[in-house]
């Protein structure tokens, strides 16, 4: 099967890509691509040494599709891609977050976002006995140091802030964010290998579930066939591979298009159930672009909502450069509401990022935060650097809208803060 490829040269692109949900102008992303291409850009070349560990994880890959009888399936490709010890794209030697690394995640953009969630926390924290904070994913260690800043100015610090982090180098990186712009709460900080058994307070997840790898499917007259990855003339191509009952069980009444390609996320389905079953009492907040089942599954979005970066490019062809960029996909909310609820946690909120941040007064914080003199250049500089921030994560076709807060809960019926301007449980 063919794919298509398409190049952006955005600079600094926060990942908001391949939209097209009813409220947002996805042609306008369209005419952007195409710019683009037409005017030639390409991805830039990876010096010596990434090229060879990515020409390494790739003859890896080749020799385990051959060892599976030629086919692996996507979900194994991306895992291997991202996760492989040592070569995948998460736990290598690589810049990922920031200016220098493959894409912005809202706690690299502002510390506005990082306050807003310390906000929540602190509601939920006074509300419950011995509460502490249990992120993860925590990426480049941003959020937590942020968040731990903001609990200690408000006096509200829990005894622990707990980071489940699967790559042993972002460990290390997230302990040296911490050291330099929190290191007076450092002691606090602890690194799990695994969920707890049991857990009271606030767990959080930034752009975590989109990380897990994703089952990719195509539609054949009305038959869903998982998608797999074989090898021909020693490149990566797409082959169709067994029958996906979940999919069609979940999505058999559709009309799709002859040909339609998706993706379903059991990974972080059973995630969403692990997280519920060790929440004794408290709340689970995620964030991660994605829609409700309703709008994902769009019968003109052919092409799924695959995505992969690399140094600010985004495209969405997962097979070049292995290990080099990030592959992800956008998150079926009902799907994570459901999970949640069949482990017998129940759905606290639902909204837009920008619904969740002004919920959580950001407009406000920003006004604490500008006390400018329109005298002092300075000033006025961060000033408009702040305000380009907060559009970027509040913005429709930015983050604003393309990424979504779910709030899952056990044992804990308050209404949240963040979801009291918007929430839109009804749409899941
Ligand atoms: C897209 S990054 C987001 C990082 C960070 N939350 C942020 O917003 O900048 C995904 C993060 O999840 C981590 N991760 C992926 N799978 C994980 C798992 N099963 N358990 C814990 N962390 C995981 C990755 O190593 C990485 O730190």
């Amino acid at each position: 099967m063919g794919f298509r490829v398409e190049w952006t040269t955005i600079p600094y692109l926060s990942r908001f890509v391949n939209d097209k949900p009813a409220t947002h102008d996805h042609n306008h992303f369209r005419a952007r691509f195409k710019a683009a291409i037409a005017e030639g850009a390409a991805l830039p070349k990876p010096n010596e040494k990434e090229a060879k560990r990515s020409q390494q994880l790739a003859a890896l890959i080749r020799d385990r599709i051959k060892a599976q009888g030629d086919l692996i399936t996507f979900a194994k490709f991306m895992e291997t891609a991202l996760y492989e010890p040592g070569l995948g794209y998460y736990v290598a030697e690589n810049i990922i977050f920031g200016a220098e690394g493959d894409f912005l995640t809202a706690p690299e953009i502002s510390d506005l976002f990082g306050i807003c969630i310390a906000r929540q926390c602190t509601q939920v924290l006074q509300q419950i006995n011995n509460g502490n904070i249990l992120e993860i994913g925590a990426g480049s260690g941003v959020l937590a140091a942020t968040i731990l800043n903001d609990l200690a100015k408000h006096d509200s610090l829990p005894d622990k802030y707990f980071i489940l982090e699967r790559s042993e180098r972002l460990r290390d990186k997230q302990l040296e964010t911490i050291k330099n712009n929190a290191g007076s709460f450092a002691d606090r900080v602890q690194w799990l290998s695994q969920l707890p058994e049991s857990f009271t307070g606030v767990i959080i997840g930034n752009e975590i579930l989109d990380a897990l790898p994703v089952k990719r499917f195509i539609i054949n007259e009305n038959n869903f066939h998982e998608l797999c990855v074989a090898t021909q003339n020693g490149e990566f191509t797409w082959t169709q591979g067994s029958p996906l009952p979940l999919a069609s069980h979940r999505l058999g009444k559709n009309k799709f298009p002859q040909g339609y390609v998706s993706e379903i996320n059991p990974a972080a389905e059973e995630f969403t159930k692990s997280i519920v079953n060790c929440l004794d009492t408290g709340i689970a907040l995620f964030f991660d672009y994605g829609y409700p089942r309703t709008e994902y599954y769009l019968p003109d979005r052919q092409d799924g909502t695959l995505m992969c970066y690399y140094r600010h490019r985004t495209h969405n062809n997962p097979f070049t450069l292995p290990g080099l960029q990030d592959i992800t996909s956008f998150i079926d909310f009902t799907a994570i509401a459901e999970s949640a609820v069949s482990a017998g946690a129940d759905v606290l909120g639902y909204t837009s990022q920008a619904g969740f941040l002004m919920s959580m007064g950001l407009d406000q914080l920003m006004a604490e935060k500008s006390n400018i003199d329109s005298e002092q250049v300075q000033d006025v500089k961060k000033h408009l650097e702040m305000s380009q921030a907060v559009q970027k994560l509040t913005l429709p076709h930015e983050m604003g809208e393309l990424i979504k807060v779910i709030a899952l809960g056990k044992n804990t019926e308050q209404p949240l803060t963040g979801f009291l301007l918007q929430d839109r449980r009804h749409r899941l």
